[in-house]
């Protein structure tokens, strides 16, 4: 664990979490990157020095803190391409920002799909006068699983769609046909109650989660609390969504499976593949043996898929807003096979050299930010709403938008769960949501203010659909944005045509 204030080196070290080794690009020399803990109000100083040396992988990089809203710090926000340049290797750069929300978020690289190289770590915001801590009253705030997906091979040498080769929780997991590895060990004692923080810090896969015997209550939705629902089985968790969930620790003492089934392409792995404790953590009670689990998963497990759909924000809302946003925004996602690049509204994106953000403080005028029909200019101060169709590629699309959490007005359903979803009145915010699944087909509506002036991209999280053109940058403000953002001298040089720049800048 770092607190809000350190330097990161960013290495490339030879890793064998799930016995098979390879070389990943790290931070600090460890995968998952190390926790990094702070309390509301902090101010972040994370100097991120890159020391990459395998030229089989990216060597540049940048880091996104996801889920922090960079309010007047766009500059500090990471993606490549919107908000800055990447800092090249034996260069380091200072992200300077604060912690103005509690919640559980992660960080990683914005840069290609280098995190799926390991850049991928928790960041957690601890709030003393948390609402959440005093209706739970938790004995224990501090447990953090991360669920990742993990592959053999450097991200550039796989092909375009690639299956990860095991799960890991914090780090550790087993591949399929791989040795006995290590697994995680979660150590509760009897009678307490635990507020766990699932983090999905996958490139691709969503996971079932669920611990045997052990119904759950979730609390927290990617950094933003809900009414507690109570008796989870288990739950979805997305590339990049993040979940509070209470444990209450009132079973017998003994080992629990931790469960994070990876969704599978083929559907032909039944539950069943993953018994015995493939790609599993240990939930373990004070005084049981050093044993894995015995448990077995329950076939009455259910997937409530509904229940957190009606996922509900405690905070009440001004006012019901189902007479729409004051700019309705409706994408539609299609695929090309041929170039095997993904489009939102008939334009594939790709990052441009400069940088929308380095764009917009040179002057150019929002009409002629490039990449040209991959930006959409938002007024200050609107409620935007956005209608996503998923279109007929077979996956799902958890989209991200940054520098905001949205209001989701409406949910995708599923083929278990057919009819639409709408909450006007008090629905989830979140940063991260799903579209709807493979055969519903179903639209999703978010809703946001345009509170926070700034270049934003807003994108499919799932790393190798952000590679083939899925995303889309919302110049949110443009003149605000001159105003506000105030990038450090430091900021510019990380931009080869700094020479080019105007003098005024
Ligand atoms: Cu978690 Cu654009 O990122
Ligand atoms: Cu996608």
């Amino acid at each position: 664990t770092v607190g809000p204030q350190a330097t990161l080196y960013v290495t490339n070290e030879f890793i064998a979490p799930d016995g098979f080794r390879r070389s990943a690009s790290l931070i600090n020399g460890v995968f998952p990157a190390p926790i990094i803990s702070a309390k509301k109000g902090d101010n972040f100083k994370l100097n991120v020095s890159n020391l990459l040396s395998d030229s089989t992988m990216l060597r540049s990089t940048s880091i996104h803190w996801h889920g922090i809203l960079q309010r007047g710090t766009n500059w500090a926000d990471g993606p490549v391409g919107i908000s800055q340049c990447p800092i090249s290797p034996n260069h380091s750069f200072l992200y300077d920002f604060k912690a103005t929300e509690a919640g559980t978020f992660w960080y990683h690289s914005h840069y290609g799909t280098q995190y799926c190289d390991g850049m991928r770590g928790a960041l957690v915001v601890y709030d003393p006068d948390d609402p959440q801590r005093m209706l739970y009253d938790v004995d224990d705030e501090t447990t953090i699983l991360t669920l990742g997906d993990w592959y053999h091979y450097p991200s550039p040498s796989l092909e375009t769609f690639p299956q990860a080769d095991a799960t890991l929780i914090n780090g550790k997991g087993r591949y399929p046909k791989g040795e006995l590895a290590d697994l995680s060990i979660i150590n509760v004692d009897y009678g307490k109650r635990y507020r766990l923080r699932i983090v999905s810090i996958a490139c691709d896969a969503s996971f079932t989660f669920s611990i045997d015997n052990h119904p759950l209550t979730v609390i927290e939705a990617d950094g933003e609390s809900v009414v507690p629902v109570q008796g989870i089985d288990a739950l979805r968790v997305f590339a990049g969504q993040r979940y509070s969930v209470v444990l209450v620790a009132n079973r017998p003492v003994d080992n629990y499976w931790i469960r994070a089934m990876p969704s599978v392409e083929d559907d032909e792995d039944p539950l069943g593949t993953y018994e015995g404790g493939l790609n599993s953590a240990i939930l373990r009670y004070r005084g049981a043996k050093d044993l894995e689990p015995k448990t077995k998963l329950t076939q009455d497990i259910v997937l409530r898929e509904t229940q957190l759909h009606a996922l509900i924000n405690p905070e009440a809302p001004g006012r019901p807003t189902q007479d729409g946003g004051d700019k309705n925004l409706h994408f539609a996602i299609t695929y090309n096979e041929k170039t095997e690049m993904f489009a939102i509204n008939g334009k594939s994106f790709e990052p441009p050299k400069v940088p929308v953000l380095l764009q917009l403080l040179t002057g150019t005028r929002p009409e002629e930010l490039l990449p040209k029909d991959s930006i959409i200019t938002l007024p200050r101060n609107k409620s935007i709403s956005i209608s996503i169709l998923p279109g007929d590629f077979d996956a799902p699309h958890p989209f991200h938008l940054h520098g905001h959490s949205f209001s989701v007005v409406r949910s995708a359903n599923t083929p278990e769960d057919p009819t639409p979803r709408y909450n006007y009145l008090n629905p989830v915010r979140r940063d991260t949501v799903n579209l709807g699944d493979e055969d519903s087909g179903s639209n999703v509506t978010i809703r946001f203010r345009t509170d926070n002036p700034g270049p934003w991209i807003f994108h499919c999280h799932i790393d190798w659909h952000l590679e083939r053109g899925m995303a889309i940058v919302f110049a949110e403000d443009p003149e605000e944005t001159r105003n506000l953002t105030h990038p450090p001298e430091q900021w510019h040089y990380l931009c080869p045509t700094f020479d080019n720049l105007p003098e005024s800048l």
